[in-house]
C-alpha cells in the first residue's frame, strides 16, 4: 500500500512517547478503509464492527462523501459565523425536515452539542421558569461528554472524581425508572436530559413506555426534555433518531458522531420557544457549522437516504439479533443480545469482554468491549448479510479461545 512508513509497533511506540496517556489503545493502527473493511499498517484486513464508535455510518472512504469533502475543500472551508454560510443553512433545513426540530446550532463534537443543549435549557429557564429552576436531571450510567459540565451531566462518578469541584445544578436518577424520575422533579428542576438508549453505559434500552412517561412528566411540570442522540442519532438505530422508537417528541436533541460520516460536527436541535431562546452573543463556536463540516454532513444524510440505510440498519440489526440469539442457545458464554438497529450489546455470561475483543481482533473483526462483560457492535449502516454472518462466526470462534 502507498505511503506506508511505519509498522503497528513503531506507531505504538511513537504514540506512547509523545501523546498524553488519555487512552490505552489496542496495538493496531488502521491506515485505510473501504466500506466496512479496514487495513492496518502492515496490510492486515479487518471487518469493522465499531465504525469509529458509531461514527462512520456510511462506511469508510465512501466515494460520494470523499468527493463532497474534496470539492468543498477546494472551494472554501471556513469563513466564520460572522458571515452567512450556505451549507450550514441548507444542513439546518435538512435536519429540521427529517426531525421534530425547528432550529439548529452547529458545533464540533458531542460534548459541545450537549454543552449547547444545557446552556439553551438554562437560557429558556431564565425566560420562562422561576429563578430557582435551573437543575437538570440526568441518569445514572449516562454518558454526555468530557468537558467539565458534560462530565457532570454524565451520571458516572468514575469520570468525575479527579476533577472536583464540579459545576452545580445536576441530579441523577436510575435510568428507565419513571417513579424515581417523578420523585426527583421538584421546584428546582428545569429539564430532564437522557439518552434514548444508553450507549457507553452498556446499550441499555428502556421499557417501551418509559419515554411516554418522561414526556408526560415534563409536560405536567412545564420542564424540558433533552435527548442526547449523539450515539443513537442519524440512523444508528434503524430510524433517523432514537426518540422515534418511543412515539414521543423531545424539546431538544443533540447530535454528533455519525452526522458528518467521520468528519467532526456536532449539532443541537430544538423546537418551540426553546428554539429561539438563544440571542446573539449567548453561544458561539469558531469552527461550528463551517462549510466543510456542513457539506460532509449534507452528503452523509443524502447517502443514507439514497442507499436506504435506515431500512438496512433495521434489517441487519434484526439479522444480527437473530443470529446471536441462536448462538446464545448454543454457547453458555453468551447471555443475550440487546439494542436497536445497529447499536447492539452482546451480554456475556462471564467477565471476558476485553479478552474476547482482543481475540476477535486477532481473527480480523473489530469489536468494542464495554466494561468486563459486554461487547458493543456498531458496524457501518452499509453492512450486508454476508458481513453479519462473518462477524457472528468470528465471535463464536473467538469465544471458544477465551472461555
Ligand atoms: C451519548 C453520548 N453523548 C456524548 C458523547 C460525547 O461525544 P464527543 O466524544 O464527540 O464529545 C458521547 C461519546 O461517546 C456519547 O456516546
Amino acid at each position: 500500500m502507498k505511503g506506508i512508513a511505519m509498522t503497528n509497533n513503531e506507531i505504538g511506540q511513537l504514540a506512547s512517547d509523545y501523546l498524553m496517556p488519555t487512552y490505552r489503545p489496542l496495538p493496531v493502527a488502521f491506515v485505510k478503509g473501504e466500506g466496512a473493511r479496514l487495513w492496518d499498517a502492515e496490510g492486515n484486513a479487518y471487518l469493522d464492527f465499531v465504525a469509529g464508535i458509531a461514527v462512520c455510518g456510511v462506511g469508510h472512504a465512501h466515494p460520494r462523501l470523499a468527493a463532497a469533502i474534496a470539492e468543498q475543500a477546494a472551494q472554501i472551508m471556513h469563513t466564520s459565523n460572522l458571515y452567512l454560510i450556505e451549507p450550514q443553512a441548507r444542513l439546518a433545513r435538512k435536519l429540521v425536515e427529517i426531525s421534530f426540530a425547528e432550529r439548529c446550532f452547529f458545533c464540533n463534537s458531542g460534548a459541545e452539542a450537549n454543552e449547547a443543549a444545557i446552556k439553551l435549557a438554562r437560557k429558556w429557564a431564565v425566560q420562562h421558569l422561576t429563578p430557582k429552576q435551573r437543575t437538570i436531571i440526568t441518569a445514572e450510567k449516562s454518558f454526555h461528554g468530557r468537558t467539565l459540565t458534560t462530565v457532570t451531566a454524565t451520571g458516572q462518578e468514575k469520570y468525575q472524581k479527579a476533577f472536583l469541584p464540579l459545576p452545580s445544578g445536576f441530579r441523577y436518577v436510575p435510568f428507565g425508572n419513571i417513579e424515581a424520575l417523578e420523585s426527583a422533579v421538584d421546584d428546582t428542576v428545569c429539564a430532564i436530559m437522557l439518552e434514548p438508549i444508553q450507549g457507553e453505559g452498556g446499550i441499555n434500552v428502556p421499557d417501551e413506555h418509559y419515554f411516554s412517561g418522561v414526556r408526560r412528566l415534563c409536560d405536567e411540570r412545564g420542564i424540558l426534555l433533552i435527548l442526547d442522540e449523539v450515539q443513537t442519532g442519524v440512523g444508528r438505530t434503524g430510524k433517523w433518531f432514537g426518540y422515534e422508537h418511543f412515539g414521543i417528541k423531545p424539546d431538544i436533541i443533540t447530535l454528533a458522531k455519525s452526522l458528518g460520516g467521520g468528519f467532526p460536527i456536532g449539532a443541537c436541535l430544538a423546537a418551540g420557544e426553546v428554539a429561539t431562546a438563544f440571542e446573539p452573543g449567548d453561544h458561539a463556536s469558531t469552527f461550528g457549522g463551517n462549510h466543510l463540516a456542513c457539506s460532509a454532513a449534507l452528503e452523509t444524510l443524502a447517502i443514507i437516504e439514497d442507499e436506504g440505510l435506515l431500512a438496512n440498519a433495521a434489517e441487519m440489526g434484526a439479522l444480527l439479533t437473530d443470529r446471536f440469539t441462536e448462538l446464545a442457545g448454543q454457547m453458555a458464554a453468551i447471555d443475550h443480545i440487546r439494542g436497536r438497529g445497529l447499536l447492539l450489546g452482546l451480554q456475556l455470561a462471564e467477565d471476558c469482554a476485553p479478552a474476547l475483543a482482543q481475540a476477535c481482533l486477532e481473527r480480523g473483526l473489530v469489536v468494542n468491549a464495554i466494561g468486563t462483560n459486554l461487547l458493543r457492535l456498531a458496524p457501518p449502516l452499509t453492512i450486508g448479510a454476508d458481513d453479519c454472518a462473518e462477524a457472528v462466526a468470528i465471535v463464536a470462534d473467538a469465544l471458544t479461545s477465551v472461555v
